[in-house]
């Protein structure tokens, strides 16, 4: 089975449509040597702030790069003040979107069935949902790992079924290895992703060896290859190291 490797640049709150352009310029030139072939090796998504969508979007046409979101509401539209719909995601080319994100979890109380809700919104889209799951370090420490990302990968599952087929993406990120420079070793890294694999399978038979796992949290240049090499790991998600677009490029072409 060959899932085809992706990456994606999680900006979280950083950069201005300009920035974002500028981003984008340097960025296509540092990727530009493995272009040829490149998407049917290797699939790269940015996801900047929704105010640059628009801007890197344009930015990134006809480079076979993606463009990803980091969130969406389930509502096709409403009195929402201050969401994204998917409709909006749609017009403006995104490929990708985040959901479930740690960061949206602890700090703006989205719980499983809320991200379930988001998950189960995109059926039918051409936004592809990258549903983030991952333990706190006292759940790690107590053993929970298992417990806790495969509950947050059930009550998604019990939304979509296998509506998504292999359009679902799940990215691993263990919450302790977030932006703190402790990435999860690409052993544990690997154990966790073959738990998830086997809920996927399962649950869904074939199309769960066919849903790509990412892992994130504190990804750079120097760990990425041997995380991407574990046979479970098809993919990255990356935070502060994806802020610079050498470091970001060295992700993916080191590895395509
Ligand atoms: P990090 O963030 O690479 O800065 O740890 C990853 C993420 O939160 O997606």
């Amino acid at each position: 089975m060959s899932r085809l490797p992706l990456a994606v640049a999680n900006w979280k709150m950083h950069r201005t449509p300009d920035e974002a352009a500028v981003y984008a310029e340097r960025f296509r030139e540092r990727m530009a040597p493995h272009a040829a072939d490149l998407d049917r090796r290797f699939e790269v998504a940015i996801a900047p702030p929704f105010p640059a969508l628009d801007r890197l979007g344009r930015a990134l046409s006809g480079s076979g790069l993606a463009l990803a979101a980091q969130n969406v509401h389930p509502e096709l539209e409403g009195a929402f003040t201050g969401e994204v719909s998917r409709g909006m995601l749609e017009a403006l080319g995104c490929r990708y979107v985040l959901v479930g994100h740690s960061e949206r979890r602890q700090l703006f109380g989205e719980d499983d069935a809320f991200v379930a809700a988001k998950v189960k919104g995109l059926v039918g889209s051409s936004v592809r949902p990258i549903l983030c799951v991952g333990e706190t370090l006292a759940e790690r420490e107590r053993d929970a790992t298992l417990e806790v990302v495969g509950r947050q990968l059930g009550c998604v599952l019990d939304a979509v079924g296998d509506a998504l087929g292999s359009r679902l993406v799940v990215a691993y990120e263990p919450i302790w290895a977030i932006g703190t420079g402790r990435t999860a070793t690409p052993e544990l890294a690997q154990a966790v992703h073959a738990g998830l694999r086997e809920r996927l399978v399962d649950r869904l038979g074939g199309i769960g060896r066919e849903i790509r796992i990412l892992y994130g949290g504190s990804v750079k240049p120097a760990n990425a290859g041997e995380l991407l090499a574990r046979p479970d790991i098809d993919g990255v998600l990356v935070g502060g190291a994806s802020l610079d677009p050498d470091a970001f490029a060295a992700i993916c072409t080191e590895n395509a």
